[in-house]
């Protein structure tokens, strides 16, 4: 049988630390990527890591003949786990047609495709910004969605339907991970995130002003309703998530999957607040950091964290890396990539 799983945007952040794990448990990972957000260096670190330099093609999904090209060359695939997509919540928010465009096109070309050979099962990609302020928390999976608080949020509501009304037509079959914050990078401090310009996320704001890149960390709201008035989050290391990526795979291809679209939260089941990142920081690594209070962030909710026991009864995977893991190879990482592991 196949072991060749397609990973689109496999260079990016959640899809590299996939592709180790995959490696790692005995498939062959084939990275099609645009690098519209990512380095192809990260494939020989990827193979730094493992041993093993993965295939990665440059292609841009929304690109139907060329992705149909690469499923008619390659033959049966063991599965598809769908990464590539845009990110920005603000970028969205001015440019809305960009993000559907790039974000739909390419799920829809990519369902096409597949559908053409040998319909290999899909993991997708999701994100708990679905839930928006959840009522109830810990917060699951049969949870009202939230209308989106921008274009990137509807993406990937819009995404987790049309891939719903596939499987329900019976043309995939198909599991949505939502992921809750995702942060950390692969213990070797070889792969890790890497953001375009002034990062919008805690963790990556938090290494670069440790780094000295950035002066001061600015710390949204302290008037929230939470024990320290900061707000709260379910920070998840990558490699944790990666591994779920293996596990939902393996579940479809077993035909385990109760129905042709399953959901699971991806988290860790426990909230932490700014502050208590920052401590947790400051602890782990031992560099002090700079940092002040700034009003709230314009879209931000309060708290939420994730009920994780579908996942951990059904997929049969837990997060296992504490904070502390998370924050001593997010800077490992900055370290590394300062010190120009990209350009080696
Ligand atoms: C954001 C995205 C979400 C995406 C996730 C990926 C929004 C509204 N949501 O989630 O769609 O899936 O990143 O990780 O952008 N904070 C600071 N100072 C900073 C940066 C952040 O105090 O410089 C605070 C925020 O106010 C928030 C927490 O840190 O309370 C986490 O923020 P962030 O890392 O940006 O993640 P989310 O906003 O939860």
């Amino acid at each position: 049988m196949s072991k060749k799983v397609l990973v689109s945007g496999g260079l990016g952040y959640i899809g590299s630390h996939t592709v180790v794990e995959l490696q790692k448990s005995g498939f062959e990972p084939l990275i099609l990527d645009n690098l519209s957000n990512s380095s192809p260096q990260v494939a020989g670190l990827i193979g730094r890591i493992t041993g093993n330099r993965p295939f990665f093609e440059q292609t841009d999904l929304c690109d139907f003949d060329a992705l149909e090209g690469f499923f008619g060359r390659q033959g049966p695939l063991a599965g598809v786990i769908h990464f590539a997509a845009f990110k920005a919540v603000g970028e969205s928010v001015a440019k809305p047609l960009k993000y559907y465009h790039n974000n739909l096109l390419s799920l829809i070309n990519l369902l096409r495709c597949m559908g053409l050979h040998g319909s290999p099962p899909l993991v997708f990609s999701s994100s708990a910004s679905v839930y928006g302020q959840p009522a109830r928390l810990p917060v699951t999976e049969k949870a009202a969605l939230q209308p989106p608080a921008s274009p990137y949020g509807q993406s990937k509501q819009m995404g987790e339907r049309i891939v719903d009304d596939a499987a329900k037509a019976g043309q995939v079959r198909a599991i949505s991970l939502r992921y809750f914050n995702p942060v950390g990078a692969h213990e070797s401090g070889l792969i890790g995130e890497l953001p375009p310009g002034i990062p919008d996320n805690l963790v990556p704001y938090i290494t670069q002003t440790a780094i000295g890149k950035r002066e001061r960390l600015s710390v949204f709201g302290k008037d929230y309703n939470t024990p320290d008035g900061t707000a709260i989050r379910d920070y998840i290391h990558v490699s944790d998530l990666g591994r779920a990526h293996v596990t939902a795979l393996e579940r479809l291809s077993k035909g385990n999957n109760a129905s042709g679209h399953e959901i699971f939260n991806l988290g860790t089941g426990k909230g932490y607040s700014v502050l208590e990142v920052i401590t947790a920081f400051e602890k782990a690594t031992g560099v002090k950091l700079n940092w002040d209070f700034a009003p709230r962030r314009a879209g931000d909710v309060e708290s939420v964290w994730a009920d994780t026991t579908l996942a951990n009864l059904k997929l049969g995977w837990k997060a296992e890396k504490g904070l502390e893991e998370m924050m001593v190879s997010a800077w490992k990482w900055e370290k590394n990539l300062s010190a120009g592991i990209l350009d080696q």
